[in-house]
């Protein structure tokens, strides 16, 4: 028996996993035992994504979460994802292998500051309409009059009637390239994804000069200047089957790395020879990589599904709350 340390495990102490155990295989017995299924976001590392029952965007994900029949949600994503999940699930476990994988843009929007920011723009008693991202809180969500991902964000703020005051928050990029896509003032809360802002605008010139052919699929929380250069702006979803679809043969993939593992696989599947070139960060780093998505692992997983924790628990009131804009993302995608 070997100890692996495990941080943020719930039990606080290192996880003794029998090194003989074929993790996949142990993963499948517990999903069939407990009748759980494990969603996981594109972020995910590769062993994790094939393990998973549904591989996904934030939307896709949370289709999954509301229409499953399962009795147990092991969520393969950040906390947010899985707090969605049980939401639309009060009466269903849901499991997250790491409970602190957060967000910086979750993190970067606390909900005292959120309804502060709301108030300062109730004028009259008129309060504006609230679109609030899906990386946010349960709080936040609470808030909200509507919560949007990046695949559906476009359409949902499209249908609120003109004239209308609209706050959009957390993220800036995705409310700038909304703001421009309608051509409709919003007014924004200043977050920003820690991960698609290390893109750096120069290094994508130099990589688009060795690869004139190849065009740039970004993913919108990117800043403005390397959503400029974009030829497709779109969710991971989106990149994927853009990716796809595209007839060239490379393709640069301006998003978090963990995608690339799934547009390998689905070019694979699919008999269609591609190239997929990451976008360098700004420095020699890593960064272009969600330290909050990795911080789950396959162990974590299998951890996740036989101890039935670290377990996603919040006050049923809220969840109420945070529903009804979930339910009408849901209805409107
Ligand atoms: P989507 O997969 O919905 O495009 O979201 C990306 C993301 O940053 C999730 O945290
Ligand atoms: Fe949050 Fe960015 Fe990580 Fe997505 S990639 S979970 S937006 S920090």
């Amino acid at each position: 028996m070997t100890s692996l340390p495990l941080a943020g495990h719930p039990s606080g102490r290192a996880q003794a996993i029998d090194p003989s155990l074929d993790l996949e295989d142990e993963i499948a017995r517990l999903k069939k035992e407990r009748n759980a299924i494990v969603l996981a976001h594109y972020y995910q590392d590769g062993d994790i994504q094939d393990v998973a029952d549904v591989v996904g965007d934030s939307l896709q994900l949370a289709q999954a979460a509301a229409k499953t029949k399962a009795d147990v949600i092991c969520f393969a994503g950040v906390h947010f994802m899985a707090e969605t999940a049980k939401i639309l699930n009060p009466h269903k476990a849901v499991v997250l292998p790491d409970l602190t994988a957060g967000c910086s843009l979750a993190d970067g929007c606390p909900p005292d500051a959120f309804a502060a920011w709301i108030q300062k723009h109730t004028v009259n008693g008129e309060k504006p309409i609230v679109v609030s991202y899906i990386n946010c809180s349960a709080e936040v969500k609470a808030l909200s009059d509507y919560i949007v991902t990046s695949s559906n964000a476009e359409k949902i703020v499209a249908q609120i009637p003109e004239g209308k005051k609209i706050l959009f928050a957390p993220d800036k990029n995705l409310g700038a390239f909304i703001e421009k896509k309608l051509g409709r003032k919003m007014e924004m809360w200043q977050g920003s994804c820690i991960v698609h802002e290390t893109f750096s605008e120069k290094k994508l010139v130099q990589l688009k000069e060795r690869h004139p052919g190849a065009p740039i699929l970004a993913h919108p929380e990117c800043e403005p200047v390397v959503l400029k250069m974009a030829d497709y702006i779109g969710s991971t979803t989106g990149i994927l089957k853009t990716a796809l679809a595209r007839p060239e043969k490379e393709i640069i993939v301006v998003t978090e790395a963990g995608i690339l593992h799934a547009l390998e696989k689905a070019a694979a599947e699919a008999g269609i020879e591609k190239t997929f070139i990451p976008a360098p960060p700004m420095a020699s780093c890593a960064c272009n990589e969600c330290p909050h998505m990795k911080k789950n692992t396959l162990e974590k997983v299998y951890l996740a599904l036989r101890d039935m924790q670290p377990e996603i628990t919040m006050p049923a009131e809220l969840m109420t709350r945070a529903l009804a804009p979930i339910e009408k993302m849901l209805a409107l995608s």
